[in-house]
């Protein structure tokens, strides 16, 4: 019986671009993994307790200390065995401690106190008021208290740590409609810091600005509506603060603390701003509008 063999001949060549383009592929997916990683990386390891007095001192400066963020890492730097010094909204205590916090030279501030009232409104309905206080809590109140500590810090010549709470809001994100103010305060936290970390690296003190997305706090709840999707990526006060002090003197002048956070980040980044924008002004005017049904 006859047999027949068929010969099929593979030398068809591999067309050169198409050699480049998954080349070029491999480099861009290898590329994202290794940034990835190195994030991922920073989020990871812990800070042995008593590193963070050994390097910045016994103390620590927490504002807004009463719920949330604040409160949050205020127990997770006494976990770390640092003395704290908790400053509340009244301005009269603010000023009267203002000296005494200057006069410590080895020592953390967390400038975490922070408004985000009057929540989803357009700027041309503004209340004022709301708006000055605003900037009083969310910028002048940082600027004050940086300016209060940095003498004694230079002074003593012995470092410190800044750690300004920012916002994703201002450096994840192009815009947030209809929360302009709010992250509008932030983008100012976040430059202020970036500058200062460069203008007093080479004193030792260590300025940084923490750029959180969504912490499950009382402030958060303006936001949660707007936001709703992502709450797969919202974490708890005391989640956020374990995070946040291992990540304080490390990550650079911005950074975001923990994996979750810093996955939303890195997503986030490869989204258009257009494509953004549209999503977050649809977002935040469906949430007006449920808050303020019937006013437009
Ligand atoms: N939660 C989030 O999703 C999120 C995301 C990104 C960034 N952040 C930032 O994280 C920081 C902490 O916010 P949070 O989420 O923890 O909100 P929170 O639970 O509302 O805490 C805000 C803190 O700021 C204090 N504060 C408000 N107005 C003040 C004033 N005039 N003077 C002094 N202290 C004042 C509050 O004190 P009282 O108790 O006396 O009001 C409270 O201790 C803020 O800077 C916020 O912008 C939060």
């Amino acid at each position: 019986m006859a047999s027949h063999v068929l010969l099929i001949r593979q030398d068809i060549a591999t067309p050169w671009w198409f050699i480049l383009r998954a080349f070029v592929g491999a480099a861009y997916v290898g590329f994202v993994a290794l940034r990835l990683l190195a994030y991922l990386w920073l989020c990871l390891p812990r800070m042995p307790k008593g590193d963070l007095r050994r390097r910045y001192g016994e103390w620590a400066v927490v504002t807004g200390p009463t719920s949330g963020i604040g409160r949050a890492m205020a127990l997770e730097l006494a976990r770390h065995g640092l003395n704290l010094v908790l400053v509340g909204r009244d301005p009269a205590i603010l000023r009267q401690i203002s000296d005494t916090i200057a006069s410590l030279s080895e020592l953390i501030v967390v400038n975490n106190a922070g408004v985000a009232e009057p929540g989803a409104v357009y700027l041309h309905e503004a209340d004022v008021e709301a708006w000055a206080r605003m900037v009083r809590v969310n910028v002048s109140a940082v600027t004050e208290v940086t300016a209060a500590v940095l003498p004694g810090m230079v002074a003593r010549g012995r470092g410190g740590a800044v750690v300004n709470i920012g916002s994703a809001a201002s450096e994840s994100i192009p815009s947030l409609p209809v929360y302009t103010m709010y992250s509008s305060t932030k983008r100012y936290v976040a430059q202020f810091s970036r500058s200062l970390h460069v203008e007093y690296a080479s004193k030792g003190i260590h300025v940084q600005c923490q750029a959180p997305f969504l912490v499950d706090t009382r402030l958060m709840f303006r936001f949660e509506e707007a936001a709703g999707g992502v709450s797969l990526f919202t974490v708890t006060p005391d989640a956020y603060a374990r995070a946040a002090v291992a990540w304080i003197g490390r990550g650079g002048a911005l950074c975001t603390p923990g994996v979750r956070h810093q996955l939303l980040r890195r997503m986030a980044a490869d989204v258009p701003d257009s494509v953004h924008d549209w999503i977050l002004l649809h977002l935040t005017t469906w949430n007006r509008k449920r808050r303020f049904s019937g006013s437009e």
